[in-house]
């Protein structure tokens, strides 16, 4: 694996590898001898809002050795329009790795394919995949495995977070429902790529919560939408409350890949009732993204066969 760039093109076998890494990677926290980054710097490139993402990374590549160079668009000249393509062959000539949160996927491909180091997809338009491994990591330590559990996705049905689980059930063959409004729902040619019957689509959020073991939301104006007031009315009856649980499967959890907004797309009461997981989550960002690190850094070394 040379970059981490969507839960698309990873293979079930690799977010197998990550997740069992990330697990050992945090039981040892503090007492790991290897330093896999020592003498490397890694870019942070964002051109969107970070909490959990970029305090994640940078402590993760310090903790690996590595030192991290946070470079916010408006710092650096890709914000007054230096195209990605130039910003990736100057990095590439003085940087380890990346990490980028930005807009379109082409820019975090093409960063990769100009840089030629080891990058990573810190959340696009189209995919958040480091979200999605702690999601799973958190999952298997709440409810012991993924096999056989119903996993319902309460929101927006086309955005970041519902196209990497969908890739994500596809790959790894879990039961997904996801309840969106019919303009919101992931589209025909989507869902026929897709090809997984094995996720399911409603716009009845009780049905999508019925028997489910993991009840899952995220905003509904994702970032670079925050404008498009019309759209969050649209979602009237997709906040994930007390009712809506009370059609989940007895000892279900919730998970919210945060921040949260209360009293939209989650209660108040709901998000404090779940809040040991929902931050579980979030710690688990740190150790998922230190098994990404390990993993590119493993097959960029001089000698890798990967
Ligand atoms: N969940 C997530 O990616 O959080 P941040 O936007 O704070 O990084
Ligand atoms: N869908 C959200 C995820 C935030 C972590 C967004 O893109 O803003």
């Amino acid at each position: 694996m040379k970059h981490f760039l969507s839960i698309e093109h990873l293979s079930a076998d690799a977010i197998q590898r990550l997740l069992a890494s990330a697990a050992e990677l945090k039981r040892g926290r503090g007492a790991h001898a290897a330093q896999p980054l020592a003498g490397q710097t890694w870019a942070l490139i964002f051109t969107k809002s970070s909490t959990r993402t970029r305090v994640s990374f940078e402590v993760g590549i310090r903790e690996l050795g590595g030192f991290p160079m946070f470079l916010s668009k408006n710092d650096i000249q890709l914000g007054r329009g230096e195209p990605i393509k130039d910003t990736a062959r100057v990095l590439g000539r003085m940087v380890h790795g990346a990490v980028i949160r930005t807009f379109a996927q082409q820019d975090v491909s093409d960063f990769a394919a100009f840089s030629n180091i080891p990058t990573i997809n810190a959340l696009t338009d189209d995919e958040h995949p480091c979200q999605i491994l702690a999601d799973l990591l958190t999952i298997i330590e709440k409810l012991d495995h993924l096999r056989g559990r119903k996993i319902a996705f309460i929101g927006d049905g086309f955005s970041n977070m519902t196209r990497s689980w969908m890739w994500a059930a596809k790959h790894l063959g879990f039961e997904l429902a996801v309840a969106a409004p019919p303009a919101y729902q992931p589209p025909a040619e989507f869902l026929a790529a897709l090809a997984a019957p094995n996720v399911t689509v409603t716009a009845d959020p009780r049905q999508a919560a019925h028997g489910a073991h993991v009840i899952n939301t995220d905003v509904w104006l994702s970032m670079g939408q925050e404008d498009q007031t019309d759209k969050e009315r649209e979602f009237a009856g997709f906040e994930v409350n007390a009712a809506l649980l009370g059609e989940a499967a007895p000892g279900h959890i919730v998970l919210h890949c945060l921040p949260a907004y209360r009293g939209k797309e989650i209660s108040a009461e709901v998000l404090e009732l779940h809040a040991d997981t929902i931050f579980q989550q979030a710690e688990n960002r740190l150790h998922v993204q230190k098994a990404i690190l390990v993993a590119l850094a493993a097959a960029s070394a001089p000698d890798s066969k990967i």
